[in-house]
């Protein structure tokens, strides 16, 4: 337990696995190789393992495996990508950067994950790829996804699981549930590094190649180019402090569960994000929906209670997005960004400090004027 209450608790979880990080980068700096050394291909056959996808390609961050990912299919200038307006800029910022157009689709109201029931009327012949997001750390309806995929030729579907690592649907893992699945390490991730890193899943022996010369300037040997690439990989560094922090993942996943489990319980008769029966979530942000949130969230901060809100502004009405993402509007998404708010969570939340939050949400939500 920390003095002050964090919104992610990453200091505890230093503490906890304080010796295991310092050998582990100890370990590193006595054999010096800082790019592509033993702890980079130690973490992708464990979380191959984990995740049981038949191969990881760990990378520089979550952005740039989505990025990695969409070159590996050879996206094109004009190809479109159907996705989620309501998710972090990096899953739209990569299918732009590749010339690529978002073709938006509005979520679920109780889960904020894309509508599945809304995708099959957007595909085109220019559809290349579906790239649905596991929001807050539950997985979206992937075999509905992969059936509109299937029908339309093989459409490719990448899982944008960077909030997910850990998550099950239907007994299997996010990240081995289609074509690709993309998460990051991010320090707040449910899994995370001390910097910037993230992986890729998939099971197809010709795709895993392509992203493993993409991650290394598009190099099937050294100094031979044979595709244009990305210096996009995850320093051995970052790898060894995953590794560290992942004996302890199994333990993390079950805390989670748990603390979620209990805010559900004592927040019962609040309008959470809901989660489907078929799946769990890993809760990379335990997020309710509440009206009048500046008042709630200034009422937290006033309590010592810190929040955030993911995400306030939709992405086809970033000014960035506005002009690739066309004039509909998607009022689901519209109206959650006004009203989400997440709560402090992570496997480190003492029950106490679940209380207090618990406690101070409940004061600022009868101090409400009607
Ligand atoms: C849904 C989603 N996609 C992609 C990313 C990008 O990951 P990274 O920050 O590791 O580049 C994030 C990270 O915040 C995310 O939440």
């Amino acid at each position: 337990m920390t003095d002050k209450l964090e919104f992610v608790d990453l200091k505890t979880q230093y503490a906890a696995l304080k010796d295991r990080i310092a050998q582990r980068m100890q370990a590193v700096l006595d054999h010096g190789q800082y790019i592509m050394g033993p702890e980079v291909q130690e973490l992708e056959h464990k979380l191959t393992a984990f995740c049981g996808a038949k191969h990881c390609i760990t990378v520089a961050s979550g952005t740039e495996a989505l990025l990695i990912a969409l070159m590996a299919l050879d996206l094109k200038p004009g190809d479109e990508v159907i996705t989620t307006p309501f998710t972090f800029a990096a899953t739209v910022e990569t299918i732009v950067l590749l010339g690529g157009k978002p073709v938006f689709v509005d979520i679920e109201p109780d889960t904020c994950n894309i509508d599945w029931r809304g995708i099959e009327a957007k595909v085109t012949r220019r559809t290349r790829a579906i790239m649905p997001v596991s929001l807050y750390g539950q997985v979206c309806d992937m075999d509905e996804i992969n059936a509109i995929a299937a029908r339309h030729g093989g459409i490719a579907v990448i899982e944008d699981a960077a909030q997910s690592f850990g998550a099950t649907y239907k007994g299997r893992k996010s990240g081995n549930l289609s074509t690709f699945g993309c998460t990051s390490f991010f320090p707040s991730k449910p899994l995370g590094c001390y910097g910037d890193g993230g992986a890729i899943f998939t099971s197809d022996d010709v795709l895993a190649q392509a992203c493993r010369e993409i991650r290394v300037h598009g190099q099937s040997v050294r100094y031979t180019h044979t595709r244009v690439g990305v210096g996009g990989r995850m320093d051995t560094l970052q790898c060894a402090i995953v590794l560290a922090k992942f004996e302890r993942f199994g333990w993390e996943l079950e805390r989670r569960a748990a603390l979620g489990a209990r805010y559900q319980r004592l927040l019962v008769g609040s309008e959470l994000v809901a989660v489907r029966a078929d799946r769990n979530s890993v809760w990379a942000q335990f997020t309710l929906m509440v009206d009048q949130r500046d008042r709630v969230q200034a009422a937290l901060k006033a309590a010592g209670i810190p929040t955030a809100v993911h995400y306030p502004r939709p992405l086809h009405l970033q000014p960035a997005y506005t002009q690739s993402a066309g004039t509909e509007g998607y009022p689901v998404s519209e109206r959650l960004a006004q009203r989400v708010l997440s709560m402090p969570m992570s496997a480190d939340l003492s029950l106490s400090d679940q209380d207090r939050v618990v406690a101070a949400l409940a004061e600022a939500l009868a101090a409400l004027p009607a």
